[in-house]
């Protein structure tokens, strides 16, 4: 077996054409804008040579519109960046996180609240940074000592919000699930929105995400983390698990037990790799009025070994655990494995809790909306990205099994929306989709 038979998370540019039921509700660009090379995907200049990193770098950029970076500072700490160096991308962010700590402590909090806020949030951005390629190493004592700090930094900022985010605690089924509740000081029960991140990003990063642009529009927000997900991952040393209604049905108990929150008005937006775990909860908790996949992904199994390819789909189904494994690992310890590779197998052993790559390959199996999406009976919308890099094709399949009650949206390149989950378009996709929000819910 060789690995240069692997097509693993290949870049692809997905551009099916769409004759099924659900292309009627897809919407419409209000009129089309005429440019050069209007068709040709990848238009974007580039961060890295490195795609990953291009993409990672792009991320931290992203949440600059909703306070959670500012742009030169992260230019120039990219411009530190090796392509494909793990360690040096830590290296220039927590640099700059360290920087722009000092800056936070120099800040009188009560005289410039909002400076103080400011500083306190970008520190906390790059301090995640900093931390997000470390996890193939389990023992680095930095993927605890980063995580405290923009803990720290984060808790410091959100207390300094207009309506100050507060910090919960609920009770899960044999973990707790650590929220925030962000409101917006409007009177009366109001729309809410529940969101998680996906297969690596923190509930802090979904406040920048989305969070703010939420609430600028008068929509609370409630962000949550689950097992696998980073701070549960740390604090009570969990996994992934596929039953995310577990996760968040306590929260729709405790948002509706609220009374600023409009408890026929609560949505359910999902990031990433929770584009699967929002459209799962549905099937099992009817209490939501609307779920956003972003993007949309039915089989997260599937998506994982169309990346592994036919050889090593079939290795993996022959049982031959040893070969499997070390094939996989000998694909981490070569330096000329692409980074999305390295990382992505990386991540998914440890977010997974997995003792071994066929460990994690046969939980990522279980990830799957087969046999439970005809449970499903909100409106979902359903996005996706023209240069997805990770799950192509998954939105559309999650469109087509959902019929009726998806609204599908393809995000597209020469909008800067192309990416995936749409990154460095935050505005876009928060118009796009919030406004959909508010159509859908009841009036
Ligand atoms: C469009 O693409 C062509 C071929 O790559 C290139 O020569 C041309 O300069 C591009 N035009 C614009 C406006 O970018
Ligand atoms: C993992 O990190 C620990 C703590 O820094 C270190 O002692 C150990 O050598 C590292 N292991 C590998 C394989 O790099």
């Amino acid at each position: 077996m060789k690995f240069t038979s692997v097509s693993l998370f290949i870049i692809s540019c997905s551009n099916l054409v769409f004759g099924s039921p659900f292309t009627r509700k897809m919407f419409q660009k209000p009129h089309s804008i005429k440019r050069d090379n209007d068709t040709s995907p990848g238009s974007m200049l580039k961060l890295s040579s490195d795609a990953d990193f291009h993409f990672e770098i792009l991320r931290v950029l992203s949440v600059a519109p909703y306070q959670g970076a500012d742009i030169g500072e992260v230019l120039v700490a990219a411009n530190q960046i090796v392509p494909g160096d793990f360690e040096s991308f830590y290296a220039a962010f927590n640099d700059l996180a360290n920087i722009v700590h000092d800056y936070a402590k120099a800040i009188d909090s009560e005289k410039y609240p909002v400076s103080a806020r400011n500083a306190l949030f970008r520190e906390a951005t790059y301090y995640r940074s900093a931390d997000f390629f470390l996890h193939g190493n389990w023992s680095d004592p930095r993927i605890d000592s980063l995580w405290e700090k923009q803990l720290t930094a984060f808790d410091s900022a959100i207390a300094l919000l207009p309506t100050p985010g507060e910090r919960i605690t609920l009770q899960g089924d044999g973990f707790e699930i650590p929220a925030i509740f962000f409101g917006n000081g409007l009177p009366g029960p109001r729309p809410t929105l529940l969101m998680c991140n996906g297969y690596d990003g923190s509930q802090e990063e979904m406040y920048h995400a989305v969070g703010e642009a939420a609430l600028q529009r008068g929509i609370n927000v409630i962000t949550f983390e689950g097992p696998g997900q980073p701070t549960v991952r740390r604090q009570q040393g969990l996994g992934f698990i596929p039953e995310w209604e577990k996760v968040v049905s306590p929260i729709i108990d405790y948002a509706s037990s609220r009374r600023d929150v409009d408890a026929s008005k609560i949505g359910l937006w999902g990031e990433s790799f929770a584009g699967y775990l929002a459209p799962r909860v549905a099937a099992f908790d009817h209490r939501l009025a609307a779920v956003i996949a972003f993007d949309g992904l039915y089989s997260f199994g599937q998506a994982i070994f169309d990346q592994f390819g036919p050889e090593m789909t079939a290795l993996y189904q022959s049982g031959n655990e040893e070969e499997f494994n070390s094939i996989i690992l000998s694909m981490l310890a070569d330096p000329a494995t692409p980074t999305t590779i390295r990382w992505a197998i990386e991540q998914g052993l440890w977010s997974f809790k997995a003792a071994s790559p066929f460990e994690w390959a046969t939980e990522v199996e279980k990830y799957t909306l087969d046999g439970i999406v005809q449970d499903i009976t909100t409106p979902v919308f359903v996005a996706a990205a023209q240069e997805e890099m990770f799950f192509a094709g998954q939105a559309e399949l999650l469109a087509e099994k959902l019929g009726d009650l998806a609204t599908y949206h393809l995000f597209e390149s020469i909008d800067g929306a192309g990416e995936h989950c749409s990154l460095g378009a935050s505005v876009l996709s928060s118009q796009v989709i919030l406004d959909w929000f508010q159509d859908v819910i009841p009036s």
